[in-house]
């Protein structure tokens, strides 16, 4: 069996969502100090809803594909449901990660969390 599945390496090479959100509502960034991998998300909310949504990733195959993949479920849902976003829903989305790169995922969910973290900050909530 292949080490990464088919959907890891497409959003790999082909990762969805990539870049700035020059005036983003939040922004979360997170890291994992053992492998030293960076995350950055950037999100436009409107009414509650993730109407945009980027990231920059500076890090391994897996956190760019988790990053990815992250973007494209929460895009278009409300804050609720972007909080809720686990990193085994990412995992499963992604047809599986192998064991010692899970933490990829937990990455992406984390800085999911942060940048709606820092949007409730900003609006004193
Ligand atoms: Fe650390 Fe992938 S190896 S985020």
């Amino acid at each position: 069996m292949a080490l990464y599945s088919e959907k890891v390496m497409e959003h790999f090479r082909n990762p969805r969502n990539v870049g700035v959100i020059e005036n983003a509502d939040g922004v979360g960034e997170v890291g994992n100090a053992r492998c030293g991998d960076i995350m950055k998300i950037y999100l436009k909310i409107e009414n509650d809803i993730v109407t945009d949504v980027k990231f920059e990733t500076f890090g391994c195959g897996s956190a760019i594909a988790s990053s990815s993949m992250a973007t494209e479920m929460i895009r278009g849902r409300s804050i609720e449901e972007a909080l809720g976003l686990t990193n085994q829903a990412v995992t499963e989305a992604l047809g599986g990660l192998p064991p010692h790169k899970v933490h990829c995922s937990v990455l992406a969910e984390e800085a999911v969390r942060a940048a709606v973290k820092d949007y409730y900050d900003r609006q004193g909530l």
